[in-house]
């Protein structure tokens, strides 16, 4: 059955990947972007791959922007706009982490109660909140960004037993990506090294840990996006999502193992 689908984040990376892979399964792709130049940027490559999606910008955070979705009828929200830090939880500054969980966590339930409205009144629709294998286990270094991704698989567990209770045919499911290139794992933590190189408890070995990062990420990093993008596809059509989509497998074996042991 072809579904209405609207994907938060779509600009780039998993969200961009999923917007054109739903798309080409016929689906009715609504593409919100971040900005109006990667709405921009996405409309032209629709047009360079003679493919169909419905782009608008729409930032997550703001309250206007998330009133443009009150008009749609919406089978499905894909909800994977996200921002990620790091740096040492012993002295991060709290703003940083404040405006990681703004988007990650308050963005995304806030755009997700505007959209519940419809679908509860329909007593149809499909919620998937984009979290992370490191929302499943503590990333020493990245808690900024890991401990909004727990808390968000936290809100996507206990949304779906809610709407279970509630009886409306609503389902929630989590997509829980281990580590792709899409150049968010670079950013994320690069963004330390802008202060911890100079002042932090971690100065002194802050060089050294910045190659072993750089090194363990281009290792574990999967280069395609497509078997996290095929999960996607897979919970978005389902009549019944299970509750954790979690891809490359491999990744998410060691995180159950990670979890037995303890860590
Ligand atoms: N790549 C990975 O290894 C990985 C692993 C686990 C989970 N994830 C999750 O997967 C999702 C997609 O990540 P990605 O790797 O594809 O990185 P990405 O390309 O940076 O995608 C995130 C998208 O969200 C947008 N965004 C940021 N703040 C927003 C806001 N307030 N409102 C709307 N959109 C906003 C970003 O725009 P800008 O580019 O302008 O910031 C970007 O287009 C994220 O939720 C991320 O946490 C990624």
């Amino acid at each position: 059955m072809t579904k209405t689908i609207l994907i938060t984040g779509a600009g780039s990376g998993i969200g961009r990947d999923s917007a054109f892979a739903l798309a080409a399964r016929g689906h009715r792709v609504i593409a919100a972007t971040f900005d109006e130049a990667q709405a921009q940027a996405l409309r032209a490559e629709c047009l360079t791959r003679r493919q169909n999606l419905e782009v608008f910008q729409l930032d997550i955070t703001s309250v206007s922007d998330r009133e443009k979705v009150l008009p749609l009828t919406l089978d499905v929200l894909i909800n994977n706009a996200g921002i990620g830090d790091s740096g040492s939880l012993a002295e991060v500054d709290l703003e940083r982490v404040r405006k990681v969980f703004d988007v990650n966590l308050f963005g995304t339930l806030a755009l997700t109660q505007l959209v519940l409205r419809g679908m509860i009144e329909r007593e149809r629709g499909t919620v998937l909140f984009v979290s992370s294998i490191a929302g499943r286990v503590p990333v020493p270094f990245l808690m900024p960004y890991s401990m909004s991704k727990f808390a968000l698989s936290a809100a996507g567990a206990g949304l779906r037993a809610e709407m279970d209770q509630l009886g409306k045919n609503i389902q929630v499911a989590l997509i829980e990506p281990g580590a792709f290139h899409t150049g968010f794992n670079q950013s994320m933590t690069e963004r330390k090294y802008d202060w911890m190189q100079e002042h932090s408890y971690f100065s002194a070995v802050s060089a050294k840990m910045k190659k072993k990062e750089a090194r363990e990420f281009a290792l574990v990093e999967a280069k395609s996006t497509g078997a996290i993008v095929a999960q996607i596809v897979r919970a978005a059509e389902a009549r019944r999502p299970k509750l954790r989509y979690v891809a490359p497998w491999i990744q998410g074996a060691a995180v159950r193992l990670a979890r037995i042991f303890g860590v």
